[in-house]
């Protein structure tokens, strides 16, 4: 049975039964702003469950695309999936658990014709909280299934929701596949731990189906109270259900994704079964393909936050595995994402309105990593050759992590393969100073305003206007820790000089009375007033003083058209490489001592992090 087919019994099985076909919402939950994407096919929902507003019929039924974040580091292997589909029955307040286990029986057993003695379940076991769900058991039973095949399994496991701290939530029961004795690590009936859902039930148990009976509410302190109107969610993982009726035993082996295997195999030669590693790549080439193609046809875009981080992982990561191992570049890892186009466009139309939209994220965004990935290799091997040893120095892997945005995973790769080892530690301690150095500028700011914090003064500045100024000392401090006091603090009633702010560094210049000359190097805003931080040249300056106060104008002069240059180029780079590209400074780390320590460039896009 083709997926299709699956796709379409599971719906018109429900139909019939009275549910009210509902399309797949986006990926991009409508209703919960705090929820990166949709999980689930209950999302959509949750109002219903929760009695906020009436559904339109008691019964619904749909096929949700979902996304789950959690196991991204895990795809590679050939279980786990970034986007999968979800089939779902949904009851609002209509049938309980009786119906949702007849019907899950009845579709498996003689719609998609599994053999009933492969069918395994488990159930709550039962808790303080809530009794062991003897009920379910019992309608699993009358529909055939042995009780030795019935396993109670603990709240960790067989217990679904509240989506948040409040709300419906019950105990479920799950559907597993057995695929046979000679997968199998132990005798379930011995130990349940070899059972389906036990620690070491895999992978001869693979779970297809969850069944939610939604029948308590869970109040603020933690307590249930029965649902005045319990209901059913149900969550069929489409592409285990799919490999299951297909007899094979990764997902990855199903119909689904033999259109991204076969265009690799047509683009490199690439095939599936060389080796372990070759087959990391294809897994993950297929799973993220067709993550990016739907996340983008739902509006995600590239981009260094929440969803759109979760798409630029996506996208970076395949083009790693792409280009880095299999040589396929830009256009190719966009003709993937086509596949799943030309594949699924016809049960998700949004998918072919934005083909194109997809097509050009898709190759914006890997031929900006492919870039980053050439000069960091070349970074890397040039430091390679450096290397007295077989040891690579963490602080150099950092840098090129930290500066160049090259994935200190591939340095790992690369090292590996040459028979080099990374200093872990090294690397690990150099991400440390890293954090402390931001933490400790934050404190130095910190520690220079609190030296005024509770004095009455106000000054004015005059930069726009004055380029000199005749004016007096409000304030001066010694800075701390300045060694026989040669840096101070100064504030003046009028200010001719630009403190730091607005993306621009600070001027510098002099002040100067009868008695003695300073020489500003930085000014720091502080409210009402800006800090001048100066070095004393001669003499000494107190408060009071009438001093003459003046920038350094070839100084100032330069800062403005560097200044205008950075706004120019911000500009063209918004034009060339999208909206997501964010200027995040101007400023020159060693001017000030209070740079932001990313330096500016890491936001366009380029760490990955
Ligand atoms: N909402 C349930 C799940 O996601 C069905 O497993």
């Amino acid at each position: 049975m083709q997926s299709h087919e699956v796709r379409k019994r599971f719906l018109d099985f429900f139909v019939e039964r009275g549910h009210k076909l509902y399309p797949s919402s986006s990926l991009v939950p409508h209703n919960d702003p705090t929820v990166l994407l949709t999980t689930a096919g209950m999302q959509q929902f949750i109002t219903y469950f929760t009695g906020q507003e009436r559904p339109p019929t008691p019964r619904g039924t749909s096929v949700q695309k979902c996304f789950r974040t959690v196991d991204l580091e895990e795809v590679g292997d050939s279980t786990h999936l970034t986007f999968f589909e979800m089939l779902g029955n949904f009851s609002f307040g209509d049938y309980f658990k009786k119906e949702a286990i007849e019907w899950a029986w009845e579709f498996l057993t003689e719609e998609l014709k599994l053999p009933p003695e492969r069918l395994w379940i488990t159930i709550f076991e039962g808790n303080e909280d809530a009794p062991e769900d003897l009920e379910a058991k019992e309608h699993w039973m009358r529909c055939g299934v042995p009780e030795e095949r019935i396993f109670g399994l603990p709240r960790s496991e067989n217990w679904w929701g509240p989506p948040g701290d409040t709300g419906p939530c019950g105990p479920c029961s799950e559907v597993y596949y057995d695929y046979g004795e000679d997968l199998s690590r132990g005798d379930p009936q011995a130990d349940p731990k070899y059972g389906p859902g036990g620690d070491e039930g895999d992978p001869r148990f693979n779970e297809i189906w969850n069944l939610v009976f939604n029948q308590y509410e869970q109040h603020k302190d933690g307590t249930l109270t029965p649902l005045a109107r319990p209901g059913i969610d149900t969550g069929m993982g489409f592409e285990r259900t799919v490999a299951v009726v297909q007899n094979v035993r990764s997902v990855y082996e199903s119909d689904l994704y033999a259109p991204i295997f076969e265009r690799i195999r047509q683009t490199s030669g690439a095939t599936m079964g060389s080796s372990e590693e070759s087959d990391r790549t294809l897994y993950i080439l297929a799973d993220h393909a067709r993550a990016m193609a739907f996340l983008i046809a739902d509006g995600v875009r590239p981009g260094n936050q929440r969803r759109e981080y979760v798409l630029r992982r996506i996208i970076r990561r395949a083009t790693l595995q792409a280009y880095g191992r299999l040589g396929i570049g830009a256009e190719g890892v966009a003709d993937l994402a086509e596949v799943v186009v030309d594949h699924m466009g016809d049960v998700y139309e949004e998918l072919k309105e934005a083909r194109e939209d997809i097509r050009h994220v898709v190759v914006a965004e890997a031929a900006r990593f492919i870039e980053i990935y050439d000069s960091g290799m070349g970074l890397l091997e040039a430091e390679i050759q450096r290397l007295p040893g077989g040891h690579f120095p963490g602080d150099v892997a950092f840098m090129l992590h930290d500066t160049y945005g090259f994935p200190v995973e591939v340095t790992e790769e690369v090292l590996a393969e040459r028979g080099i080892s990374l200093d872990e530690a090294g690397f690990e301690e150099a991400m440390r100073l890293q954090r402390e150095r931001a933490r400790g500028a934050l404190q130095g700011h910190e520690r220079l305003v609190a030296a005024f914090r509770d004095r009455e003064i106000k000054s004015r500045f005059v930069g726009y206007e004055r380029e000199q100024v005749e004016t007096t000392v409000l304030a001066v401090e010694e800075a701390p820790g300045s060694e026989a006091g040669e840096e101070l603090h100064v504030v003046l009633a009028e200010n001719p000089f630009y403190a730091t702010g607005g993306g621009q560094v600070a001027d510098e210049g002099w002040i100067s009375s009868e008695h003695g000359q300073l020489e500003v190097f930085d000014v720091v805003p502080a409210g009402d007033y800006q800090i001048i931080r100066a070095r004393r040249q001669r003499g000494d300056i107190e408060a009071g003083d009438a001093v003459t106060a003046s920038i350094n104008r070839v100084r100032r002069q330069q800062i403005e058209a560097n200044h205008t240059a950075t706004h120019i180029l911000h500009w063209a780079l918004r034009a060339v490489l999208g909206k997501d590209v964010v200027q995040a400074c101007s400023r020159s780390p060693r001017t000030s001592p209070f740079a932001t320590t990313r330096p500016p460039w890491r936001r366009l896009g380029t760490s990955g992090r």
